[in-house]
């Protein structure tokens, strides 16, 4: 970042496509209807709900953030989807078991309109999933081919001014980086040449990318954080956002640990289990979707506590991660934590966190906040990897050679500092002498 970006009007209809139309995808789409007609509150949004701090504590200006800088209203959201299963949202929603069908029903007119168009899907990715409603083609090139189609004809139709996209679709197995992922040239081959390394969520993130669209990925699977979609998103000049939605207990350990470590508390242990019963929680049962959602999970206390420089407090840190898939609890997920913590002299104490949580409830808001700030940064002529929006993510992608930061409270203020900044005002850095000046 350089000079201050000019922000482009806001103006205009913003389509938010969702590719993966389950729980957390319906609960924003419904959520969203239901505070645009006053049934509900957007509780959880920060360019809803949140104020910023704007100059000296004296001045007493704290607006909202959405009367501070230039966001998409409400009001002028459209939603598009893809999903393998073809119900519309309200069948969907009332299959993922999120909202009461008290909700659902007063939205149902609405939630009708909605129905997916044929996923980009293959069982070798998401393999406890199966669907008809799934496009075919010569190849994967085809079939980004036949996204972008999709795109553009989604954008004139619903007579929109610009997109986003973010990846609602389930936690595909996992996998590493290799040769089809490092150049775009290269991914291109790989498109044309069917190369199984390429998943379906990354030929997504090239369609939207190609077409100009941002892209934001709420699942761990790597999807656009490979060096030829970060590069793609350069030379198009895309917003690009991943990975993760930081809900439900890694969200707990991100406000937690980063207290623990600022009290200099040591932490010998920490042990997550959850159960939940809801889609996502079948398709994690496979050891390989699992892979990809633990290694996501376990590298936030790594980061955040940074053993190698507290090797005393944190340096035989065991951290283990445990999702069991069990039915009877739907999308009302439990977790809980046991941690191991060591205070003064290495005297021994515990603490016991149960969350009675509800992911998609978390996650909602993450979707509407991302899909407006990415429209923002696009706006402001940003491209590649959005950092400020790190806030949002269990995994956040960062610049190559950056370690990634995951203490919710820096985050925060890097998303509201990229906001002052945005808005031509001061940066808050909480020093505060001069109100001891005399
Ligand atoms: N619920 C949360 O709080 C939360 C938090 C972090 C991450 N996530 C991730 O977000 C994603 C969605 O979660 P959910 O609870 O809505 O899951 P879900 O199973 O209810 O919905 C996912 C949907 O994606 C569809 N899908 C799978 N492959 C697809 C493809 N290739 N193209 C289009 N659609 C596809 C499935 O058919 C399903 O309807 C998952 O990857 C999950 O791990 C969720």
């Amino acid at each position: 970042m350089s000079a201050r970006p000019e922000i482009q009007s806001k103006d205009g209809r913003l389509g938010i496509l969702l590719p993966g139309f389950g729980a957390v995808a319906t609960t924003v789409v419904a959520g969203v209807e239901a505070a645009r007609r006053g049934l509900a509150k957007p509780i959880g949004s920060l360019t809803q709900m949140n104020t910023i701090r704007l100059g000296k504590r004296t001045e007493e200006r704290t607006p909202l953030i959405k009367d501070f800088i230039p966001l998409v209203e409400m009001e002028d959201l459209v939603f598009g989807t893809w999903d393998p299963i073809p119900d519309n949202g309200y069948v969907s929603a009332v299959e993922a078991g999120v909202l009461d069908i008290q909700h659902l029903d007063a939205l149902r007119d609405f939630l009708e309109t909605i129905e997916p168009m044929p996923a980009v899907f293959h069982k070798d990715y998401v393999r406890r999933l199966d669907g008809p409603n799934v496009k075919s083609g010569r190849n994967k090139m085809d079939l980004a081919e036949q996204l972008r189609e999709d795109i553009r004809r989604f954008k004139s139709e619903n007579d929109c001014a610009r997109l986003v996209m973010i990846w609602c679709g389930s936690t595909e197995v996992f996998l590493r980086t290799g040769p089809a992922h490092e150049t775009l040239e290269a991914f291109e081959a790989g498109l044309e040449a069917d190369d199984p390394s390429i998943a379906p969520s990354m030929i997504y993130a090239y369609a939207a990318l190609k077409e100009g669209v941002p892209y934001a990925n709420g699942a761990p699977n790597l999807s656009a954080d490979v060096p030829a979609l970060e590069a793609l998103a350069a030379e198009n000049g895309v917003p690009l956002a991943g990975k993760d939605f930081k809900t439900g207990q890694t969200l707990m350990k991100t406000i937690l640990a980063p207290g623990l470590k600022a009290r200099m508390l040591g932490i010998d242990g920490w042990f997550s289990t959850n159960i939940l019963g809801n889609r996502d929680g079948a398709v994690l049962d496979d050891p390989d979707s699992f892979k990809t959602k633990e290694e996501s999970k376990l590298g936030v206390l790594h980061h955040l506590l940074q053993p190698d420089l507290y090797p005393d407090l944190y340096g035989n840190l065991y951290h283990k991660v445990r999702i069991n898939y069990y039915p009877p609890r739907g999308d009302n997920k439990e977790g809980w934590d046991n941690i191991d913590i060591q205070g003064w002299m290495g005297y021994k104490m515990q603490i016991k966190v149960d969350f009675l949580c509800r992911d998609s409830i978390l996650a909602a808001p993450i979707v509407l906040d991302l899909a407006l700030f990415l429209d923002l940064a696009k706006r402001a002529g940003w491209s590649g990897v959005q950092e400020w929006l790190s806030f949002y993510f269990k995994s956040p992608q960062t610049a190559p050679g950056l370690y990634p930061e995951h203490d919710l409270f820096i985050q925060h203020r890097k998303l509201k500092n990229t906001l002052r900044y945005l808005g031509g005002e001061e940066l808050l850095t909480h020093l505060g002498l001069e109100y001891y000046d005399d």
